[in-house]
């Protein structure tokens, strides 16, 4: 808005006044430069404001500090102080349900980080902890503000300490639209989902050009850190969106599964389930191969159990021997966690247990029951997992199951072998009720390798060694291979046919509704890192 306008206003009445207040918030909506708007939109993105007006429920936005404006004076910034400093703050619904926003905006200064940004971002996050509502952030930033200095990495970790505050109290969402780079990345790092579109939004410590110079490496913005290589290679995003628009869809789904605070159950949706055994309930009879080999996609069973089959799957593209996600159960929220034969047989690795006990621990933060499929042959074997550190990585999950006192419900599907057994949502480590379907085999490690270490002698001895060891497979198979042992024991609750599991689960989570358990009174844990 032009200063002439501003020139033409009487401030000295009220009606002047009123006028001069609607000019300073026009030009605050519009802070950016036209040109910046169409190169923002040219490359795909669109502004922080058209973000907000998709993610939140129409004419909900109440905005903070709209009219908020740099004190910096170096380096000429204080010829430019546009209305809001380059982030837009606020609060308003989604399906009706308050949520505390920021969105940094691309149009002015590149987002960057000053002084006034920050302290806005760190006044709408405090309002969100004090309010106990979700905060969702929209990131697309060139960064700490160079012009301002020591003052814009200030701000960052006044960002950070709330990050860290609010973890497990309220649920924190990052949506990636764009750079998030430098230290900057922390702040997304610290919540508790990154949701990333593909091609536009990029996150790395150091840039291609930095670490061209430093180590010779040459890589381009998307291979170091674009959607897809968050989503697959480091496990950083937990959702790859094909665009701004699917990524913004999708932080409302997952909000659908949260509660609004740690002090509050998750939204319960109307839902009508048969306790009858149904046709679809039946496939899973045949669903298990008769070689314990041949893998199966444990999504079907998932799906089979969970309320219209609807699972929103997290880093599906990450780890995927292990599946984690959120559906529904009778219209109550539940996490899952599964293992996935299709991949390396469904085997426990570094990255699948610190997949998962993440997911568990955001559960359990936010009151969320989980729901464990089990089929698993145990840890991946090899120099690469325990030089990497299988030991202390792989103890993340078996923690985050034993610490875990929101009701736990597990399913044995197949194999259930040696110390994966344990750490996969066990009795023992503290599971309510137990389920194995007639097809488990629990037991310390699959037959081969038993017999090779049971009849080592006999084998070697043995005149036709392939048969013996066919001999000693059976035997040991017909011993061990089943759920009965654990059953005998009370390990597993109950056996039941496979196409019984869905209306098993109903019961069992009505049952834990009221769930109480408390752990011993601690300041914290001390969870292997
Ligand atoms: C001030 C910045 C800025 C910054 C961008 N701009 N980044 N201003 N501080 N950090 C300004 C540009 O000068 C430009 O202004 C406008 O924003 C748009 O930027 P462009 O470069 O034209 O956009 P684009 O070509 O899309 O490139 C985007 C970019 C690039 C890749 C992000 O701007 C860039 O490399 N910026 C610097 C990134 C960086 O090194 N930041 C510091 C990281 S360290 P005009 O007026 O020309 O439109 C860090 C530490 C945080 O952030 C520590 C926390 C602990």
């Amino acid at each position: 808005m032009s200063a002439e306008r501003a020139q033409e206003i009487d401030i000295h009445t009220t009606a002047g006044k009123i006028k001069d207040l609607e000019r300073r918030l026009e030009e605050a909506l519009h802070a950016g430069s036209q040109r910046a708007v169409e190169k923002q939109h040219a490359k795909g993105k669109m502004t922080a404001r058209e973000r907000l007006a998709l993610l939140l429920d129409e004419g909900s936005f109440v905005e903070f500090d709209e009219l908020a404006r740099h004190r910096s004076t170096s380096f000429g910034l204080d010829r430019e102080r546009p209305y809001g400093d380059g982030v837009v703050t606020g609060y308003g619904t989604i399906d009706g349900r308050h949520v505390a926003v920021f969105a940094q905006d691309f149009t002015v200064f590149g987002g960057s980080l000053g002084e006034v940004f920050g302290e806005k971002i760190v006044k709408v996050m405090d309002h969100a902890l004090k309010t106990g509502c979700p905060i969702i952030g929209i990131n697309d930033s060139g960064g700490a503000r160079i012009q301002e200095g020591v003052v814009a990495l200030g701000l960052y970790a006044e960002i950070f300490k709330r990050n860290v505050h609010a973890s497990g109290v309220i649920p924190q969402i990052s949506l990636i639209m764009g750079p998030c780079a430098g230290g900057a990345v922390y702040s997304p790092a610290l919540t508790d989902f990154i949701l990333m579109v593909q091609e536009t939004s990029h996150m790395f410590i150091t840039g291609p050009d930095v670490i061209k110079a430093v180590t010779g490496e040459e890589v381009t913005f998307e291979e170091l850190g674009g959607a897809h290589t968050h989503g697959t290679k480091s496990g950083v995003a937990h959702y790859e969106a094909a665009d701004e628009v699917d990524c913004l869809e999708f932080a409302k789904a997952l909000l659908s599964y949260l509660p609004s605070n740690n002090m509050e159950d998750p939204p319960v949706y109307d839902t009508e389930v048969t306790l009858e055994i149904t046709d679809a309930d039946r496939e899973l009879d045949t669903l298990i191969p008769d070689s314990a080999n041949q893998p199966y996609d444990m999504h079907t069973v998932i799906r089979h159990v969970l309320d219209d089959g609807d699972f929103l799957e997290l880093q599906a593209g990450y780890a995927p021997n292990i599946i984690i996600g959120f559906g529904r159960v009778e219209g109550h929220s539940v996490g899952v966690v599964a293992n996935q034969p299709m991949h390396f047989a469904g085997t426990l690795d570094i990255a699948a247990s610190e997949k998962a006990a993440r997911f568990v621990r955001t559960c359990d933060a936010f009151n969320i029951p989980v729901l464990t499929f089990v089929d698993v042959p145990g840890f991946l074997p090899g120099t690469d997992q325990e030089w990497n550190g299988i030991i202390r990585r792989g103890a993340k999950l078996l923690y985050a199951y034993a610490e875990a006192t929101v009701p736990l419900v597990t399913v044995i599907t197949r194999k259930a072998y040696g110390g994966a057994y344990d750490v996969m949502g066990s009795k023992h480590l503290g599971a309510d009720i137990n389920l194995a379907w007639p097809t488990a085999q629990i037991a310390v490690m699959g037959a081969q390798g038993a017999v090779n270490i049971l009849y080592r002698r006999e084998l070697a001895q043995a005149e036709d060694p392939e048969a013996a060891r066919a001999r000693f497979i059976t035997e040991y198979e017909d011993t061990f291979a089943n759920p009965y042992i654990a059953a005998d024991r009370g390990y597993v609750d109950a056996v039941i046919r496979p196409s019984h599991t869905r209306v098993h689960i109903i019961r069992a989570l009505r049952a834990l509704r009221n769930k109480r358990k408390s752990l011993p009174p601690k300041k914290h844990g001390n969870i292997p890192l």
